[in-house]
């Protein structure tokens, strides 16, 4: 199994995975068919990732490869945005959707991945660095504004995420400049207590 995946490169497994997700999870979540696309990642290693913008993280989870390359919708993995403040982080469980079949087609690939199963398998959950918060008197309602800006919204406040080896603040959410001047452009409630309670 190890050598048919290296031999077909990720084909295979991808084969795998999407069967094993059809049945699975579509039901329940979509759009995490792992179908590669023309839009292929950089080839980087973890040493590469103190060079890149944003905190480092303990896994190089990379979103220019699963969001990007595979077009992975967010919402598969933050599952909660269009209903809840917070987005979600996903567990995992979810990751293990894939990784149980797809192991990495390269060395750097293969040795994150193992992260991502040791994590599994002893339900260690992972520290991942935070890249945007808000102050705690401040709040922030992811799903009022998918509800109205749609659920490709996000690249408005996150930047274009799909291209991101590593997760960086484009916009300084932490200057209410930042909010009110939307808010103006688009009248919506500039009332201190929407935000600040
Ligand atoms: C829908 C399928 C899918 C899901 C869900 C998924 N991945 Fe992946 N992941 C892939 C594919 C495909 C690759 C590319 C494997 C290769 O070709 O080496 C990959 C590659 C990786 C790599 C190696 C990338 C590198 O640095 O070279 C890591 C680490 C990884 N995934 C972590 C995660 C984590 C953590 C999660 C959950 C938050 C997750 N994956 C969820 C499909 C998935
Ligand atoms: C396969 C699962 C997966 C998919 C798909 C995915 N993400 Fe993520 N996302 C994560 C994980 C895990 C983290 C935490 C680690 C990190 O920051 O890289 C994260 C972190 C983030 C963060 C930073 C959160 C913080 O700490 O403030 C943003 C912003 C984000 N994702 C946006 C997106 C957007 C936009 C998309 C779609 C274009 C997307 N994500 C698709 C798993 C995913
Ligand atoms: C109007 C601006 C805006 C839009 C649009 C937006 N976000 Fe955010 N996002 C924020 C802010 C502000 C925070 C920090 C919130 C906080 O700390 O309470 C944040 C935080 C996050 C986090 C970190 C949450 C955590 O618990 O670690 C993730 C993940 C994320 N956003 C994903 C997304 C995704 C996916 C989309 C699109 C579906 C999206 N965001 C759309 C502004 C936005
Ligand atoms: C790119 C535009 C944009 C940015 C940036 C933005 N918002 Fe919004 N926000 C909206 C829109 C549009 C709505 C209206 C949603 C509706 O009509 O239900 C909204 C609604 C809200 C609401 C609900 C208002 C109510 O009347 O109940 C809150 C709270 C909010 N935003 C907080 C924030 C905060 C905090 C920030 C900055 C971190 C922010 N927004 C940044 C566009 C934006
Ligand atoms: C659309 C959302 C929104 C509205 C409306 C809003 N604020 Fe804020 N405010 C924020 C955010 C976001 C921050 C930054 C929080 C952080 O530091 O992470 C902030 C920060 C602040 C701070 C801390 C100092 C600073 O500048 O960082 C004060 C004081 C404050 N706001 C007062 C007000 C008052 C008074 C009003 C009404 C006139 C108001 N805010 C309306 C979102 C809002």
């Amino acid at each position: 199994m190890r050598k048919l995946a290296s031999v077909f490169g990720g084909t295979l497994l991808l084969t795998l995975a999407v069967a094993f997700l059809v049945r699975d999870a579509a039901a329940t979540r979509q759009g995490a068919t792992a179908v590669n696309d023309s839009l292929i990642a950089p080839t980087l290693t973890p040493s590469d990732s103190a060079a890149l913008k944003g905190p480092r993280q303990p896994i190089f989870f990379r979103h220019d490869i699963h969001a990007g390359q595979y077009k992975i919708n967010c919402q598969y993995c933050h599952y909660s945005v269009s209903v809840s403040s917070e987005p979600g982080i996903p567990s995992m469980g979810t990751c293990m959707n894939c990784h149980l079949v797809i192991g990495g087609t390269d060395s750097t690939a293969q040795r994150e991945i193992a992260k991502v199963r040791e994590a599994y398998n002893t339900s260690t959950p992972v520290e991942w660095n935070r890249v945007y918060f808000l102050a705690r008197h401040a709040h922030f309602p992811h799903m009022r504004h998918i509800n109205v800006m749609g659920p490709n919204a996000c690249a408005t406040c996150h930047g274009d995420v799909t291209r991101a080896p590593q997760v960086f603040k484009v916009n300084n959410v932490n200057n209410m400049g930042f909010c009110i001047n939307c808010h103006l452009e688009r009248n919506v409630s500039r009332d201190c207590s929407v935000c600040h309670y």
